[in-house]
């Protein structure tokens, strides 16, 4: 999301000036910004946020803003290795808020997730509702947003916490559901469904949540947190069937598996608090589909590269094949 943001941003406003932290993780790829890698306005540090090395290293020559994108985000990972989850979520956040800090920064924005709420059955989370994360994820970005709450609180660092629905569009890596089913149908694959398949989740496509972002970059007020939601909440099950419904094939394409330990039944947030600063979605979660799987046709070498290199293990411990 982080390089659908970049390009968003320069594309849209040719005067601001774009600093790029990055680790390249196994979920990092610079091919992503291949076409702005030579602007002007743009500029790479490959980096830790947890290391406060780096971030000097991005921030020395000064910056206005930081919106701290970076972090381990997948759910079965952190169920298998929560450590890397407390030192990037948790001890980076620390990094950029104490860096941001030294730095008198106009703005700090951090990228959250709904998970921080856990689940709920009916309704939606606001802003108020209480954090009950059920996975090291979840637990390890609530952690981090209590962090940037502290901040704000203690040291009037103007931070700003927004909690999303899940992403989905281009460039997505491929072990989040969307894209995964996606590219394993394009390789003629089984996808694998996590138990019945019930589970209900909220959907934004990318250039909406780009959106929302710089909104809350123009007008979002420090201290505060925004939810960021669409409305678009389907079942697994749903989305995955438009996307067999998409390409041509069928139900006998989905391989029903052994559901993920503390899954989350439902998340929903209330966004209304955000619709007020004027932001609305653009893209019903339909078209998002549809243009994410053209993204995926049209961009084989992308992710045929991933899958065979460590993804390709990853996806054998998980999936036994
Ligand atoms: N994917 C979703 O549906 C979703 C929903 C809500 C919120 N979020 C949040 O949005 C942000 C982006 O999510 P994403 O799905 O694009 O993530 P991703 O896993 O696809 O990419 C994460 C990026 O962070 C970089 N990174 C990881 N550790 C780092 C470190 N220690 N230092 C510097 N860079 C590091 C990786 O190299 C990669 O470029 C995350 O903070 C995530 O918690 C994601």
């Amino acid at each position: 999301m982080g390089s659908n943001f970049i390009k968003y941003i320069l594309a849209r406003h040719a005067d601001w000036e774009v600093v790029n932290l990055d680790k390249l993780t196994y979920a990092g790829n610079l091919e992503n910004l291949r076409e702005i890698e030579n602007s002007p306005n743009y500029s790479f540090v490959k980096g830790d946020i947890a290391s406060a090395q780096d971030v000097e290293k991005a921030l020395g020559n000064g910056v206005d803003k930081i919106i701290n994108y970076a972090a381990e985000t997948h759910v079965d990972r952190s169920i298998l290795a929560p450590d890397a989850f407390i030192k990037t979520d948790v001890f980076g956040t620390y990094t950029l808020l104490e860096a941001a800090r030294q730095h008198n920064v106009a703005q700090y924005i951090q990228i959250s997730t709904d998970e921080v709420f856990g689940s709920i059955k009916t309704g939606a989370f606001d802003e108020q509702s209480p954090f009950e994360p059920n996975s090291p994820y979840a637990a390890s970005k609530a952690g981090a947003d209590h962090l940037c709450r502290a901040y704000f609180k203690t040291y009037n660092l103007p931070v700003i916490v927004s909690h999303s629905c899940n992403f989905f569009g281009p460039n997505q890596y491929l072990e989040k559901l969307i894209p995964l089913f996606i590219t394993n149908l394009l390789e003629n694959k089984k996808v694998p469904v996590y138990g019945a398949g019930d589970q209900r989740r909220e959907w934004i496509f990318t250039e909406d949540h780009c959106k929302a972002v710089e909104t809350i970059m123009e007008k979002g007020e420090a201290g505060e947190v925004y939810n960021i939601g669409t409305g678009f909440e389907k079942t697994n099950l749903e989305i995955t069937r438009f996307i067999l419904q998409e390409l041509g094939f069928g139900e006998d394409r989905i391989e029903y598996v052994k559901d993920r330990p503390g899954h989350d039944w439902r998340y929903a947030v209330n966004a209304e608090k955000l619709r007020g600063l004027g932001w609305q979605p653009g893209i019903g979660w339909e078209e998002g589909l549809r243009r994410t799987i053209k993204w995926y046709q049209e961009n084989e070498s992308w992710w045929k590269k991933i899958k065979s290199g460590e993804y390709l293990e990853y996806y054998k411990q998980q999936y036994g094949k």
